[in-house]
């Protein structure tokens, strides 16, 4: 729980190199382990890796009532008939992705009661687009000791409703409620990004009838649980890997091949990169860096970053970007749009030499390039976690980061990984 990495820096020199591979979607993985729920037998995934936020998931399914099975990259979860209807208050208040599990729960059981979700602090993350999108599908709400209660006494009905902002986890939760109530159901301005259209392929396959995953408008007509059969679902590349593992490549790495990812889904990252005059090759499934120690990063261009829902810029890519904005020569703006509160990390970043003017919880601007130095660091969530290890392998000298769990959550065995390319990076226990 209380790991730190302690990482030797490079000192801007980029001399790493080998080969890494990209694992499963995290973000597509937990709607998938949510859609349990709508299932008359059991759910077989595969390329699971062994991260913390899966292992959370899965206990709160055997709280719940269900069997999970780990066992390497596979991941079982057998049917079970008696469901509990209440979300565990300690998992809740760890991962903001329990949320998810509202819909189908509610869809199955007709009633689900449940915290205000915690997770990473990353801003207020409210839950009102859930709360109104059930009570239109005929849930009610009430409210006792801290407790919420969604009820829907003759089961949810198909409604058609406008969310009044793009949310990924209200999109994934509002189709799985959909597939279960009777009628259809049409969800307007719905999220677009590539683990939702994965969930709903998987489910599509399954017997669900939906269509328009990927743009604003899905419809569902719904009213029967589904069956997998013999179907096992394999979760796609990992984006925010790949686009994290591309960072690193051109920030510290002379040659690097970044395996089984799907490079198209962070086209409004390698975009960016190309046109500031980086090189990589882009393969359908592989991105090459090579000679990368030859370009140096003061001859190139800097970047505006304006996070944007999918298709635009993820801010789940935002900090790692902004470490290498810190290399590159100029004057850079970022705008976090989907988070506030997830530029603080711009502090310690400033504190390890970069040039970083915060304007609002929402705006700073990055002037490089800057020679960074080692620092005892406390990642405040998953990305600026990540962020922070590449500060760490760039600077000079030592870095220590702790509150690793939160790295962990994403990435998993990461310091084990990055050694197999030649970083300095220690995993120490307290
Ligand atoms: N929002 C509301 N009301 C709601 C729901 C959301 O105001 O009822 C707001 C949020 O506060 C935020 C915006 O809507 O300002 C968009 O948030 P969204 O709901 O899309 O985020 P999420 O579904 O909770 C998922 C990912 C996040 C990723 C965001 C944005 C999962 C499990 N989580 O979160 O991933 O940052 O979408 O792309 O899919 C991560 O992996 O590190 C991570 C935080």
């Amino acid at each position: 729980m209380n790991d730190k990495f302690i990482i030797k820096g490079l000192a801007g020199k980029k001399t790493l190199n080998g080969k890494i591979k990209v694992n499963g979607s995290k973000n597509a993985i937990l709607p998938l382990m949510a859609s349990c729920v709508l299932f008359k037998d059991g759910l077989k995934m595969k390329n699971i890796p062994n991260l913390e936020d899966v292992k959370r998931m899965s206990e709160l399914l055997n709280f719940l009532g269900f069997q999970t099975h780990f066992k390497n990259d596979s991941f079982d979860i057998d049917m079970s008939k008696d469901i509990k209807s209440i979300l565990p208050e300690d998992i809740s208040k760890r991962m903001r992705a329990s949320i998810i599990m509202i819909g189908p729960m509610l869809g199955r059981l007709k009633q689900v009661s449940f915290l205000h979700p915690g997770g990473c602090v990353i801003g207020a993350r409210p839950i009102d687009i859930f709360i109104k999108g059930f009570q239109k599908m005929g849930a009610t709400l009430s409210e006792k000791n801290g407790f919420y209660t969604l009820s829907a006494k003759n089961g949810l009905r198909g409604a058609e409703i406008f969310f009044n902002l793009q949310s990924v986890t209200a999109t994934e939760s509002f189709i799985m409620a959909a597939v279960l109530a009777k009628g259809k159901t049409v969800l307007k301005n719905c999220a677009m990004e590539p683990e939702i259209v994965d969930l709903v392929t998987f489910l599509k396959s399954c017997g669900a009838k939906i269509k328009g995953e990927g743009t604003p408008t899905i419809e569902i007509i719904g009213g029967k649980m589904l069956s997998s059969g013999k179907k096992v679902y394999k979760a796609i590349p990992d984006r925010i890997e790949t686009g994290s593992f591309l960072l690193l490549g051109l920030l510290a790495c002379d040659n690097l091949e970044i395996t089984n990812c799907n490079p198209v889904d962070i086209e409004s990252l390698t975009t960016p990169l190309l046109d500031a005059g980086f090189k990589f090759q882009i393969h359908k499934d592989k991105i090459v860096i090579k000679d990368n120690s030859k370009i140096q990063n003061s001859k190139l261009n800097t970047f505006n970053i304006k996070t944007h829902e999918h298709p635009g810029f993820p801010t789940d890519l935002q900090a790692p970007a902004t470490v290498l904005l810190t290399q590159l020569k100029g004057e850079a703006h970022v705008h976090e749009t989907i988070f506030e509160g997830r530029l603080n990390y711009t502090e310690d970043l400033v504190k390890m030499g970069a040039n970083i003017n915060m304007w609002d919880a929402n705006r700073v601007t990055v002037k490089g390039p800057n020679s960074l130095r080692g620092k005892e660091l406390w990642g405040p969530d998953i990305r600026a976690g990540l962020a922070f290890i590449l500060a760490a392998i760039v600077a000079k000298g030592q870095s220590i980061i702790n509150n690793v769990y939160y790295i962990d959550r994403g990435y998993e065995r990461i310091e084990e990984r990055l050694s197999s390319i030649g970083v300095d990076i220690k995993r120490v226990s307290d």
